[in-house]
């Protein structure tokens, strides 16, 4: 029986300003305080815009809450105008990225390839985790292309860790987000089923590239109008180890909610 720590990520997108997402880091750490967190609690995460990681990194830095990015370039340094480098990432102590988002993918032409290169460089970076996003179109989801759509996502990050010589080790740290798009935002969920069909079927295309036991580590979470309402229903499902979350964690109440929500047993 895998035991997968459980990780609510939220993703703030272009929102909150440094002051603002500091304040949220203090209120956060203080209502964890007094609520005991910690001891059942699941892995937290937030990512924030560029802006605000320093600021949010040091407030966060005693509270066990992380800190992500939203994206990132692949290469190490170079003439990129308005990207980030891995290297610039973890000087702040972002210990996640967020690669593929479908918002990525569509306003800044994020490709597959770009995201299976991505994916190599976070892993290869001690102590960085990325989540890769992946999901589908209410037009592929209406023609019945969700399986194929997701597995043509997947794939080419999947080949590029397989080529790359990363240990089993860190290639167990790998997350993936399934968040399809006409979820995202959109307070039009996907029924906990159809998720639980959807990741089963990445567990099972993990467990073909890399076999068993990183299959059975790797974590991978829904995403697309999660609330303290429904995460539950998510949670209850094998193969979902957490949530990506974007509107219901602008807030530290509902963000606390979706924790207390997902406390372990
Ligand atoms: P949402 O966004 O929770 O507001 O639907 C999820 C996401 O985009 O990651």
């Amino acid at each position: 029986m895998a035991t997968r720590q459980r990780l609510i990520a939220g993703n703030w997108k272009m929102y909150k300003t440094r002051a603002e997402a500091v304040a949220f880091a203090k209120e956060l750490t203080s209502v964890a305080g007094t609520r005991k967190a910690g001891v059942n609690w699941p892995q937290a995460v937030i990512c924030a815009p560029f802006t605000a990681l320093y600021g949010l990194a040091e407030a966060f830095a005693a509270s066990g809450v992380s800190v992500g990015a939203q994206t990132m370039h692949q290469a190490p340094e170079g003439a990129y105008t308005g990207d980030v480098a891995v290297s610039m990432l973890r000087d702040l102590d972002v210990t996640f990225v967020i690669l593929g988002h479908s918002e990525r993918r569509l306003y800044c032409a994020e490709t597959d390839a770009a995201v299976a290169e991505k994916s190599v460089v976070a892993l290869k970076a001690a102590g960085l985790t990325p989540i890769v996003c992946v999901g589908e179109t209410l037009a592929d989801r209406e023609e019945g292309r969700t399986q194929s759509v997701i597995a043509g996502q997947l794939d080419p990050v999947f080949t590029a860790l397989g080529q790359s010589g990363i240990a089993a080790a860190s290639l167990s740290r790998l997350v993936i987000a399934y968040e399809p798009i006409w979820a995202i935002g959109t307070g039009r969920s996907s029924s906990a089923a159809d998720a639980q069909d959807v990741i089963g079927a990445i567990r099972t295309l993990t467990n073909k590239h890399f076999g068993r036991e990183i299959a059975q580590a790797v974590r991978i979470l829904y995403g697309g109008s999660v609330k303290p309402e429904n995460i539950a229903l998510y949670l209850g499902e094998s193969d979902i180890d957490g949530a990506l979350v974007g509107g219901a964690s602008l807030q530290v109440s509902s963000f606390v909610e979706l924790l207390e929500q997902s406390k372990g047993d």
